[in-house]
Parts: structure tokens; C-alpha cells; sequence
């Protein structure tokens, strides 16, 4: 019974800033024996939220009435216990593509006019943001005031940003800190079903170290394989 957990990248760049403290966050949930799957909103269409909510006939239900990519994100957000958000600061706000699909996670939480609970019910998420100036923190604020309201639970320190931009995983505190949002959301998660979890911060330099050099091996090999540069 262990915990599952989702990084979701709102960034075009597998190996961006965003990418790399996503991976992070996931190494962090790998230390409390979590398996680990990560989806780029970029490998597909999100079709924007067309907002039948309001039509006579509701239709806004789980999972959703557009048959795209999208969609298959959501199931995986329904599949998860933890769902850590990604994104890039794009003008003093996550993605477009993270947008799309925050609004399309409307299908999860309307299912309260179902007589369901919502389906983020009880799920714990943590929120990782990158930019190169400003808004990282009101970005971050954003994502997570929001999934709250749709019902998910905020563990403690679940958020990571660097203003280091496709450097960030040279910022000590900010990596740290993401290895903090995996490992304390799945600590969080793992406490939820009975078992028992950290919810300590970990700070710890030799973790740190290790963590980016895996990181970073693997953004070599990834580059390699496609040619990508970001540092
Ligand atoms: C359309 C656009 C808008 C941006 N707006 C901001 C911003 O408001 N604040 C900020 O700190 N960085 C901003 N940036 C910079 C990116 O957040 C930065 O390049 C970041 O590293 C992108 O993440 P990635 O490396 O994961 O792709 C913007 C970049 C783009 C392309």
C-alpha cells in the first residue's frame, strides 16, 4: 500500500528549472518508498475549459467531456495520492498549460453536485515554481489556495521555488527544499492511510549533493538523447 505520487511539468522544458526541482521533489518522495510517475503537459493538447458547468444539463463531471490529452491527465490526478504541481513563472503566474488544467480539474471537485465527495478530496499536493524575477511565491500561493479549495490537503513546507531559472538546480536552498515538498507530501500521505511518515524538514547537504548529481546525470543523458541545452 504504498503512496503514489504525480509531478505534473508545466514547463516546455524537460530539463528547465522546473523540471530539474520537479525531480527533485520526486528523488524526495523515493526516500519514503513512494513510486513515482511524472507527466509534461506539453506532450499533448489541453483543450481550455469550455465551461458547460453552467449549461442546463450539467456535464462538468469527472472525467471531463473532452476526449484529449488532457483527460488522461486527469485520470492520473484521480490515480494519485500525491500530486506535486510544476510550473515556470510566466508573467507573475504558473503556465498556460498549468492554467488549462487547473481549470479543467474543475470535473474532479464538481463532483460534490453529484452527490459525490470531491475527487481531490483527501489527495496531498505540494507546488514547485521557477522563474528568472519576480511572482514565484504568488504563483506558488496560487496553486496551492486553489487545489485546497478543491479539496486536497497542504502538507507543511510544500512549496519550492528558485528565481535561478534554468540554473535552479544550483540553488541550494530551493533543491532542498524541493526534496522537502516530495518527501513531506508523501510523508503527509503515507500517515493518511495508517502508515507512518516525516514531516520533519530534512536538512541535509550530503542528501542535497546526491540528489543533483543524480539530477543532473540524468538531464546529460536526456540532452544527449535529444539534444536539448539549458545550462
Ligand atoms: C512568457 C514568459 C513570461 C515570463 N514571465 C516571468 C515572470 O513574470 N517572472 C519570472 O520570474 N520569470 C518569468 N519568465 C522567465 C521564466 O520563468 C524562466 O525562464 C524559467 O526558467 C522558465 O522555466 P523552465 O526553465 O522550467 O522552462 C517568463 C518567461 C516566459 C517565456
Amino acid at each position: 500500500m504504498s503512496v503514489s505520487v504525480l509531478g505534473i511539468l508545466g514547463s516546455p522544458h524537460q530539463f528547465g528549472g522546473t523540471g530539474q526541482l520537479l525531480r527533485c521533489a520526486l528523488k524526495g518522495a523515493l526516500l519514503e518508498g513512494a513510486k513515482t510517475d511524472l507527466t509534461c503537459l506539453y506532450d499533448g493538447e489541453i483543450t481550455p475549459c469550455k465551461g458547460c458547468i453552467q449549461e442546463e444539463e450539467p456535464n462538468c463531471k469527472f472525467p471531463c467531456i473532452f476526449d484529449d490529452f488532457g483527460k488522461e491527465v486527469l485520470i492520473k490526478i484521480h490515480q494519485a495520492d500525491v500530486i506535486i504541481f510544476g510550473t515556470p513563472i510566466y508573467w507573475y503566474a504558473p503556465s498556460g498549460v498549468m492554467k488549462n488544467l487547473i481549470d479543467r480539474m474543475t470535473c474532479l471537485e464538481n463532483m460534490v453536485a453529484y452527490g459525490e465527495p470531491s475527487y481531490m478530496e483527501g489527495k496531498v499536493v505540494g507546488a514547485i515554481t521557477v522563474g528568472a524575477d519576480a511572482g514565484l511565491t504568488m504563483a506558488g500561493g496560487y496553486l496551492l489556495t486553489v487545489l485546497n479549495a478543491m479539496g486536497a490537503i497542504v502538507p507543511p513546507w510544500a512549496h519550492a521555488y528558485s528565481r535561478n531559472a534554468d540554473k535552479a538546480i544550483y540553488d541550494d536552498r530551493a533543491v532542498m527544499d524541493a526534496i522537502n515538498v516530495g518527501l513531506l507530501a508523501c510523508g503527509l500521505a503515507a500517515r493518511l492511510k495508517g502508515l507512518s511518515g516525516t514531516l520533519t524538514y530534512q536538512d541535509n547537504k550530503n542528501l542535497l549533493e546526491k540528489i543533483r548529481t543524480k539530477i543532473l546525470a540524468e538531464k546529460e543523458v536526456y540532452e544527449r538523447e535529444h539534444g536539448e541545452t539549458n545550462l
